[in-house]
C-alpha cells in the first residue's frame, strides 16, 4: 500500500486512481467477472439480479439491503462439488465443506445441504444454525481455538462429523466428554504448517507466531500422539488452513508437502495410515478489475497434482481430500444496495477533485474496507447516465473518517441523493461481520432468483436494538 512518513494522504501518487482502475471507456458497464451471474441492465439502464431490477428490490425491502443471487450461490456450491469429485472420484474421493463462517443464515444451509456440500462451523451460534436448518449433523465439520465445554458437548450429542481440535485443552476436555457419553467422536489434528498465503503472495516461515492449532514439531506431534492415546477419540486425519484470498496454488504446495511429511512420519512411528486430509479454505475471488482466480475444477485439478506427488514421494496411500471453501462459494453471489445520501467535493493535492458520496450504510454493513484495506467495485444501479467518469469513494454514515465502503471508484459525475448504488462481491464476510456501530440496524439478506426476492434474514430494527437495553430502570435497579 502507499505509505509516507507524514502520513498517507502525503503519499505519492495519492489523488489518483489506482492502476487496476483505468480511466473508464463506459462508467457504466459490467464487467461479469466481478457480479452474480445473473447481473445484467435493463433498458433503462436499472441493473437487474436474480431477474429483479434493483429499484424494485430497494422500493420492497428498503436500503441499505444485502440481495443474494440464489442461483449463483447454487451454481458456484455445485461446480466446487463436482470440480472436487471428478478430480478425486477415482483416488480415494473428496469433500466440499461450505465455511458458515463467510455467511450462514438457514437458508443458505439449506441449499448447501442440497447441492450435496458439507459445512464448516467454528461456533456454538453457527452449529445451531446448522442443526436447525437440517444438516446432517454427519456433514459437519466443527472448527475453533477455544470451543467451550458447552460446545463440544453440544456437538457430540448432535453426532457431528468431524471435530478440528485445535489445543491441548480441548484434546483434554473432548476425551473426558465423549468418555462420558460413550461416544467416539472423529477428529482431526489441525496443523500450522508455517506457511501465510494472501492473495499472490505467500511466506512460508519454520515457526508460527499465532493461535490456531499446532505448529509442525514437537506441538503436533505431542498432540497426534494425545489423540491416538485417547481411546474415546479416533483421529482421522489432518488439516491445514493456511490464509485467505489466495490465487496462487504454491502455498497449498508447500503445505501439502509439510503436512504430508508429518503423516508419514505417523505411519512410520505408530503405522496408522491417516485416511483423511484437509486443507482448509482460502481461495480468492475477483472483487477489482485485476483480480482472476481459478475455476473450482482448475483449483482441484491443481490440488489433486500436489496431494498425488507428495503422497507417491512419501509412500502414502491417497487420503481422502477436503477443502472449506466460503468466500469463493458466496462472496460473488452477493451485492449490496446502498441509496445515496449525501455527494460532497473534495479538492486534492494534485489538483483532482474527488466525489465523496455517502450511502445509508457503511463500516457496521462492511467493515472489510476499514479493517482490511479491501477494495471493491460499484456501479450506479437505478438508472443509465451519459455523465463524464467522475472519480469518487464511497463512504458510509458512520462518525468515523475510516468508513469508507469502496476506496476507489469512476462512478458518472451526475449521481446525486436517490440514487442507488450497488457494491459486487460482498457475499463473504460483510453480513456475517457487521455491527451495530453507532446504533445502526443491519441490513436484511434479500434472496432473488428468477425474477422474485424473499427475505432470508429480515432488517434489524432500532426496536431490536432497543429490545437488548434493560432500560433506565437498570439505573436504579439492585445488582445482584
Ligand atoms: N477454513 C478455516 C479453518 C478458516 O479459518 C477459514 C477462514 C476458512 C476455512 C474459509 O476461508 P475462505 O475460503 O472464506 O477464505 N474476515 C476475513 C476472512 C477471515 C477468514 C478466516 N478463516 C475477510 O473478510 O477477508
Amino acid at each position: 500500500m502507499r505509505s509516507h512518513e507524514a502520513g498517507v494522504l502525503h503519499a505519492e501518487g495519492y489523488g489518483g486512481p489506482p492502476l487496476y482502475l483505468p480511466y473508464p471507456t463506459d462508467v457504466m458497464e459490467l464487467l461479469p467477472q466481478l457480479w452474480p451471474r445473473s447481473v445484467d441492465r435493463d433498458d433503462a439502464g436499472r441493473l437487474t439480479v436474480g431477474g429483479v431490477d434493483v429499484v424494485t428490490l430497494a422500493g420492497d425491502h428498503g436500503t441499505a439491503a444485502y440481495i443474494l443471487d440464489e442461483d449463483d450461490f447454487r451454481s458456484r456450491a455445485a461446480e466446487f462439488r463436482q470440480g472436487f469429485a471428478s478430480a478425486f472420484e477415482p483416488l480415494a474421493g473428496a469433500d466440499v465443506y461450505y465455511a458458515g463462517k463467510a455467511f450462514l443464515c438457514r437458508a443458505v444451509v439449506r441449499m448447501i445441504a442440497e447441492e450435496g456440500l458439507y459445512l464448516d462451523v467454528c461456533t456454538g451460534g453457527e452449529l445451531a444454525t446448522a442443526l436447525s436448518a437440517g444438516m446432517p449433523p454427519e456433514r459437519i465439520g466443527f472448527h475453533g481455538n477455544n470451543k467451550s465445554v458447552a460446545e463440544l458437548g453440544r456437538a457430540l450429542d448432535a453426532g457431528v462429523g468431524r471435530i478440528i481440535v485445535d489445543s491441548f485443552t480441548e484434546i483434554d476436555r473432548l476425551t473426558a466428554l465423549a468418555r462420558e457419553r460413550g461416544v467416539r467422536p472423529r477428529v482431526l489434528v489441525r496443523v500450522t504448517v508455517g506457511v501465510e498465503a494472501h492473495t499472490h503472495e505467500f511466506i512460508a516461515t519454520a515457526h508460527e507466531d499465532q493461535k490456531f492449532g499446532f505448529a509442525l514439531g514437537e506441538a503436533a506431534d505431542d498432540a497426534i500422539a494425545a489423540v491416538l492415546s485417547a481411546d474415546s477419540l479416533e483421529l482421522v486425519g489432518l488439516h491445514s488452513h493456511i490464509g485467505s484470498q489466495i490465487f496462487d496454488t504454491s502455498g497449498f504446495e508447500v503445505a501439502a508437502h509439510r503436512v504430508v511429511e508429518l503423516a508419514a512420519r505417523v505411519k512410520d512411528g505408530y503405522g496408522v495410515e491417516l485416511p483423511e486430509l484437509n486443507l482448509g479454505g482460502g481461495l480468492g475471488i475477483a472483487y477489482v478489475s485485476g483480480d482472476d482466480p481459478q475455476t473450482p475444477a482448475g483449483i482441484a485439478d491443481r490440488l489433486r497434482a500436489i496431494v498425488h506427488r507428495e503422497c507417491d514421494a512419501a509412500g502414502l496411500r491417497l487420503p481422502r481430500l477436503s477443502v472449506e471453501p466460503g468466500r469463493a462459494i458466496v462472496g460473488p453471489s452477493g451485492v449490496t444496495v446502498y441509496e445515496v445520501g449525501t455527494v460532497k467535493d473534495v479538492r486534492l493535492d494534485g489538483g483532482l477533485t474527488r466525489s465523496y458520496i455517502s450511502v445509508d450504510g457503511g463500516m457496521s454493513d462492511n467493515i472489510r474496507t476499514a479493517l482490511y484495506d479491501a477494495e471493491y467495485t460499484c456501479a450506479l444501479a437505478n438508472r443509465s447516465s451519459t455523465a463524464e467518469p467522475k472519480l469518487s469513494r464511497v463512504v458510509g454514515k458512520h462518525c468515523e473518517s475510516g468508513d469508507v465502503v469502496v476506496r476507489e471508484a469512476w462512478l458518472p459525475a451526475d449521481v446525486g441523493p436517490g440514487d442507488l448504488l450497488a457494491v459486487a462481491a460482498t457475499g463473504a464476510y460483510c453480513r456475517s461481520m457487521a455491527s451495530n456501530y453507532n446504533h445502526v440496524p443491519r441490513p436484511p439478506v434479500v434472496g432473488v432468483k428468477q425474477g422474485g426476492s424473499t427475505v432470508l434474514v429480515r432488517r434489524e430494527t432500532q426496536d431490536d436494538l432497543l429490545r437488548l437495553d434493560a432500560g433506565i430502570a437498570a439505573v436504579a435497579g439492585t445488582r445482584s
